[in-house]
């Protein structure tokens, strides 16, 4: 068969391929991106998926509008003014999963050839639905207050590039989190230089101590003209499930409408029952319960493994310690004979069950391949601490 051109800019990811490792038994994995089931409030899903059913099933089991289901919509504005932000129900749109939303704005941005920033590392899916539409990718370095500001700058300078998508919050994979000034300079730059720029936020809920600076998007009303050049995809994916594949989409009315159309062809519209008990979830009030008890596991998960990293791996490992999110990005650093290349040492991981994703992956081009990422969500403090200790055995098989 002669497949689209398109395809041939795309691979299959190197995670999935690493996936079908994990089926091994016995396998501790920090290599998913996954949200641990068991914090999931199933009980309110329920109760919710009750009442929208019981209560005129009709439109919520019937085709509905591409825009979305407007009870969601409502909902979702109220919950972001609760984060800061004003989005009234029509300036948003509800997407199939926040993946929809970046698929949306590769659709209606990108054409072959087309420059796009990204943080390096960045968010994998970002990389490959963007090359799909040809982009060229071009990777802005980071450090533990997110990307580098005058590094960014001068790349949209040189570059001009048609978008820039960032993860300002807690980012996949680098858990990092971009400073209140570097949020307020790259408004500026977006403002004056009229560059879209992309907020993904899908973690910033999941802080451990406390919230992180406002969004890109709740900053946007305080430096004028940046609003209009600035799209902010949501997922309930990371705080409530990811199976209700519910997502939304925040961006300039001009783009929102493209958008839109491009939905029409795609999906027509995410599934109205799920919006609609992610609608009525709202109204329980039981979210920031449920938040509560995912902040402070997730909390006490990151904090073992940051210690037993340090005790297992000592010099052999360097990492920032996340304060919020599910992953912790690391750099082998190759200490008195030890590893430094970080596919090889998940290899010897895998032989001694435990897995993690290395680094390269992440990256459009010059990947650091010393560098690797461990989610610390979906495996429990025990777990954690026997997959590390492997860890540590993984090393001492090195030679
Ligand atoms: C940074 C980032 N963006 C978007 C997504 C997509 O999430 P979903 O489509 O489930 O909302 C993920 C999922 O892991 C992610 O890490």
């Amino acid at each position: 068969m002669h497949f689209a051109d398109r395809l041939q800019n795309v691979e299959t990811s190197a995670i999935r391929e690493l996936f079908k490792l994990l089926g091994k038994p016995g396998i501790i994995s920090f290599a998913g991106g996954f949200p641990d089931p068991a914090l999931f409030d199933a009980v309110g899903i329920a109760q919710s998926s009750a009442a929208v059913l019981s209560n005129n099933p009709g439109p919520v089991l019937q085709y509905g509008a591409t825009e979305g289901y407007q009870p969601l919509r409502e909902g979702l504005s109220s919950f972001m003014a609760g984060k800061g932000s004003t989005v009234a129900a029509e300036g948003l749109i509800v997407t199939t999963g926040s993946q929809q939303a970046l698929d949306l704005i590769g659709k209606t941005m990108i054409s072959p050839g087309d420059k796009v920033i990204v943080e390096a590392p960045t968010f994998l899916a970002t990389i490959q639905c963007f090359r799909l539409y040809g982009a060229h990718i071009i990777g802005a370095p980071i450090d533990a207050d997110g990307v580098d500001v005058d590094k960014l700058e001068a790349l949209m300078l040189e570059h001009k590039p048609k978008l820039v998508y960032l993860i300002p919050t807690f980012g996949n994979p680098s858990g990092a989190t971009l400073c209140l000034a570097r949020r307020k300079r790259i408004l500026e730059i977006a403002a004056r230089t009229q560059t879209l720029v992309v907020e993904d936020d899908p973690y910033g809920e999941l802080y451990f101590d406390t919230a992180p600076p406002p969004s890109l998007l709740a900053l946007s009303d305080s430096v004028p003209g940046s609003r209009a050049w600035l799209a902010h995809c949501g997922s309930f994916s990371k705080i409530l499930s990811p199976g209700l594949r519910v997502g939304w989409l925040i961006a300039p009315p001009e783009l929102l409408a493209k958008a839109t159309m491009c939905k029409q062809f795609s999906d027509a519209h995410t599934s109205n029952l799920t919006q609609a008990i992610c609608a009525h979830y709202l109204t329980l009030n039981r979210l920031q319960d449920s938040l509560a008890v995912v902040r402070q596991t997730y909390a006490e998960r990151a904090r073992v493994m940051a210690e037993c990293l340090t005790h297992e791996l000592g010099d052999a490992i360097e990492f920032n310690q996340p304060q919020g999110g599910m992953f912790f990005w690391a750099r082998l650093t190759g200490a008195n004979g030890k590893p430094a290349n970080a596919a090889d040492f998940a290899k010897r991981a895998i032989e001694q069950g435990v897995a993690f994703v290395p680094g390269v992956s992440f990256y459009a081009h010059d990947a650091d391949k010393s560098s690797l990422r461990l989610s610390f969500a979906t495996a429990d403090v025990s777990k954690i601490r026997d997959g590390i200790a492997r860890l540590g055995q993984a090393l001492s098989f090195h030679d």
